[in-house]
């Protein structure tokens, strides 16, 4: 416990588990597994996933979604796949829906890329998701875009923001936490499925990987049965793609937050392996 100086009252640390993209049903296994046993070890007070891989490896299902929010994660980022399955659009636009898809699309799609997780004692953390574009689909800038959901987030009196900055390229993400230090606690990286070791907090304050990995089988080509991919790269002719089964993993970060100032405290890596 920190005491704040400005209100003479004892600031709180928030402890958020952001995890990597959740990858078909080993995913989900892995998630209803690690995140109870996670939460009770480390006194996380709340959890962020990546969902956009969580129904079959591609999309996400309101299925797929809700199992996910069963197992105590509070809210649900997305990426480019979030509209492989055709289900999740009224899901998306339901009022109050905990799933989050890139806010940067253009306008007039469904559902929103920012949502407000909150523990049962009122301490808030706004979440804002965005994709990137650097060898992706041509949205709207996510700069711009990043820093219009964070103004209304703070108008909101948000104090502590984790962004989900969903891309291919390093260099994309790595510029997206050093334009936000300072301006909000965390920027974390999802997408490419591979953990990155580069996680700190920025001189400004915000916390920062460039990729927290992902939650499936490691026995994959990034989630996705091997032959299949070694197929499709060897041959270059369409394969349909199934999800692996075995070897998995729960990737993501641990990041505590200064709820009175929003700033980061510390970062680390979490990868967890079920047993067989
Ligand atoms: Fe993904
Ligand atoms: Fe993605």
């Amino acid at each position: 416990m920190t005491p704040s100086p400005e209100s003479g009252i004892h600031a709180r640390a928030v402890r958020v588990l952001f995890l990597g993209d959740v990858f078909g049903k080993p995913g989900r296994q892995a998630v209803k597994h690690f995140v109870p046993k996670l939460i009770a070890k480390h006194g996380i007070d709340l959890v962020v996933a990546n969902s956009e891989n969580s129904a079959g490896g591609a999309g996400v299902t309101p299925e797929s979604a809700n199992e996910l929010l069963s197992c105590e994660v509070d809210l649900l980022t997305s990426g480019n796949h979030i509209w492989a399955k055709r289900e999740i659009v009224p899901y998306l636009a339901a009022a109050g829906s905990k799933q989050l898809r890139p806010a940067n699309y253009p306008r007039g799609a469904p559902g929103k890329g920012r949502g407000i997780a909150q523990t049962p004692d009122g301490r808030r953390l706004g979440v804002v998701n965005v994709e990137g574009r650097v060898f992706m689909r041509n949205l709207d800038d996510p700069f711009q875009v990043v820093e219009e959901e964070i103004q209304l987030l703070k108008a909101d009196g948000v104090v502590c923001i984790l962004v989900d900055m969903h891309c291919e390229a390093t260099s994309e993400k790595n510029a997206m936490g050093h334009f936000l230090d300072g301006r909000v606690s965390a920027v974390v990286g999802t997408h490419t499925h591979i953990q990155t070791a580069d996680e700190r907090v920025l001189p400004g304050g915000t916390a920062f990987i460039t990729d927290v990995g992902m939650c499936g089988p490691w026995d994959s080509v990034i989630g996705v049965k091997k032959e299949l991919v070694l197929q499709r790269f060897l041959t270059q002719r369409p394969v349909g793609f199934e999800p692996a089964r075995r070897d998995i993993h729960l990737q993501g970060a641990l990041v505590d937050i200064d709820d009175a100032t929003g700033k980061a405290l510390s970062i680390l890596r979490v990868q967890e392996r079920l047993p067989d």
